[in-house]
């Protein structure tokens, strides 16, 4: 069984890319969403939620779990990975949303040695749209710019959004939410050009659209599931250890929140019915 946690309701759009592309296995998803929104907490808020939520997706014998949250990922993973893990769980693996879209964003393997010289690409400029907390760690700039010197990242935190796509907020006003942060961005780009955008945070592909229509056409926007699916697929083929068959599928839902309110607009997200089951509220 592979475990899928997020804050809240975002990795769902995560899951789904997964389950389609795994039908024979079974996924524990897990949302956070009594602590909801991480993007505005502190670093080590994060790091103890994660770490929470880790803890109780191995306990329900999840042997791989994937970080399905780019502010947790970014904040907590490395942490978790070389600290944690080797001492608890030292079978078990976390696999985060960053990797796999770094790679898709330079082309170069995570763990290619990065400081042998490069063959400088064209230059590019690529956009992040993500939370307060994912930006402020620089993650995506850094990892990108060491794998490829010829990308210029611009960043910009959509802060709010996530609150306003959990509560289901009207689509007039997500529609003036976005354009608000396209503006905000198109004014640090001063004219430059923009090739690609990145929706640097699960819940964002639910308004991709509203993303498309505030940018200029032509600006490719990345599919994070997608690449994580894709990325997944390759990392079981390396370790067949990981890809047991799991005989009947299931998929549950479990949230630390309230189930019957998780529940509503969880289909949103999953694009099917998800019912979600309280259990393990991580303390504050
Ligand atoms: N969906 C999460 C992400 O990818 C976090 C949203 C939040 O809790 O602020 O960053």
């Amino acid at each position: 069984m592979i475990g899928v946690f997020d804050s809240g309701h975002g990795g769902l759009t995560v899951l789904r890319a997964l389950v389609d592309r795994f039908p024979q296995r079974s996924f524990l998803y897990y949302g956070d969403h009594a602590h909801i929104p991480y993007g505005d907490r502190t670093s080590a808020e994060i790091v103890t939620f994660t770490r929470a939520a880790m803890d109780l997706l191995f306990t329900h014998g999840c042997r791989l779990v994937i970080l399905a949250c780019n502010t947790a990922a970014a904040v907590a993973l490395r942490t978790l990975q070389q600290e944690w893990l080797p001492k608890h769980y030292p079978d078990r693996r976390i696999l985060g949303v960053l990797v796999p879209t770094v790679e898709a964003i330079t082309g170069v393997p995570w763990l290619a040695d990065v400081t042998a010289g490069q063959r400088a690409g064209q230059p590019r400029t690529i956009a992040v749209f993500a939370t307060r907390r994912t930006v402020a760690s620089n993650a995506y700039p850094e990892e990108i710019v060491k794998r490829a010197p010829e990308v210029t990242v611009v960043q910009h935190a959509c802060v709010g959004l996530v609150d306003m796509i959990e509560r289901n907020a009207s689509r007039a006003e997500l529609r003036s939410a976005i354009a608000e942060h396209v503006a905000a961005l198109t004014k640090v780009l001063a004219g430059r050009p923009l090739d690609a955008v990145m929706l640097g945070c699960t819940h964002y592909p639910l308004v991709a659209d509203m993303f498309a229509a505030a940018l200029p056409r032509g600006v490719d926007i990345l599919s994070q599931p997608d690449l994580v699916a894709r990325s997944l697929g390759a990392y079981l083929e390396r370790r067949p250890a990981f890809d047991t068959p799991d005989g009947q599928r299931t998929i549950r839902f479990l949230t630390s929140g309230d189930a019957e309110q998780a529940s509503v607009f969880a289909s949103l997200y999953f694009g099917r019915d998800a019912r979600f089951e309280t259990e393990g509220l991580p303390s504050d």
